[in-house]
């Protein structure tokens, strides 16, 4: 809930229609979700499911054919200040250090960039003393995290991930996840973390919610409840293991998923569900 009682974000009934060559494409259908004020939520769904047209409609970076997304009681209807979005790529541009990477935005709204906060957050990321090398100078672990400084850098009280961690080994990959719990402990923002990842999902959120395809529809939300900070040895638990087990079923299971993202795997688990204890 936000100051007013409400939730933060309000996602109701979301249908979005693609225009294609061979048609409209029905992308995502009658999809609504709520996310308190704080809380950490994230989207499960197969590979073409809509996981990242939903991202996009939170992130007023398109349309939607129907449906609102409502933010702190108001309608979002472009791009929103309190709103910070982390690609699946870092997106840096290659010309230009990280400082001035993540600079652009303010550059692009024509405003002074808010620097001590900036080398606050490169300090936090780890990523002191590195602004002024170039992309192709750090490695996808250090590019993600210069992408979540910039996505921070606004003092957003929303921030909207997608798959931000798809890219990395395994062992970055967890290491980058406890570095977002943290952060998140420390700043509480309201969080939206997309991923392929159920082991990811359980060990990041307060709640999954699980995408089923073909159009993109809610299919069922999962309590985490998880005491907070957790540890990478939770991941290793027999109630993970069978928690992840539970969400991947129902993923599975949803008429249509086993035709969704052909060519791709429609799961991808990793390797903290492969350690499972039993
Ligand atoms: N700009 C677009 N124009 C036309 N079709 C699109 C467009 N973007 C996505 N789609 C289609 O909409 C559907 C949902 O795509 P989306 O990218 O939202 O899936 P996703 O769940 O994010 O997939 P992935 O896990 O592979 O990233 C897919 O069938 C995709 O081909
Ligand atoms: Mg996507």
């Amino acid at each position: 809930m936000n100051a007013s009682g409400q939730p933060k974000l309000i996602v109701d009934n979301a249908t979005k229609y693609y225009d294609t060559q061979s048609g409209p494409l029905h992308a995502l259908d009658n999809y609504s979700m709520s996310v308190n004020d704080g809380e950490f939520a994230c989207v499960v769904g197969p590979s073409g499911c809509g996981k990242t047209t939903l991202l996009w409609s939170m992130a007023g970076l398109h349309s939607l054919t129907s449906g609102t997304v409502i933010l702190d009681g108001e309608q979002v209807t472009g791009p929103h200040e309190q709103i910070g979005m982390v690609f699946q790529e870092a997106n840096l541009l290659p010309w230009r250090n990280l400082t001035r990477n993540i600079q652009l935005p303010f550059e692009i709204k024509r405003r002074p960039p808010d620097s001590e906060r900036i080398d606050k957050l490169l300090n936090r990321v780890g990523l002191d003393g590195f602004g002024n090398k170039f992309p192709r100078e750090l490695s996808g672990g250090m590019q993600q995290r210069a992408a979540i400084v910039r996505a921070l850098s606004f003092n957003p009280s929303v921030l909207l991930m997608d798959e931000p961690f798809g890219a990395l080994d395994a062992f970055t990959r967890d290491e980058m996840n406890l570095l977002v719990e943290e952060i998140w402990l420390e700043t509480r923002k309201t969080i939206v973390f997309i991923t392929h990842n159920i082991a990811e999902a359980v060990f990041l959120s307060d709640r999954v919610f699980v995408m089923a395809a073909r159009p993109g529809r809610l299919a069922k939300i999962f309590d985490i409840s998880f005491p907070r900070p957790r540890s990478l040895d939770l991941m290793a638990t027999r109630e993970v293991f069978d928690l992840v087990n539970e969400i991947k079923a129902e993923i599975e299971y949803q008429p249509g998923a086993a035709t969704a993202g052909v060519g791709k795997p429609a799961l991808e688990d990793n390797n903290m569900v492969e350690t499972a204890d039993g």
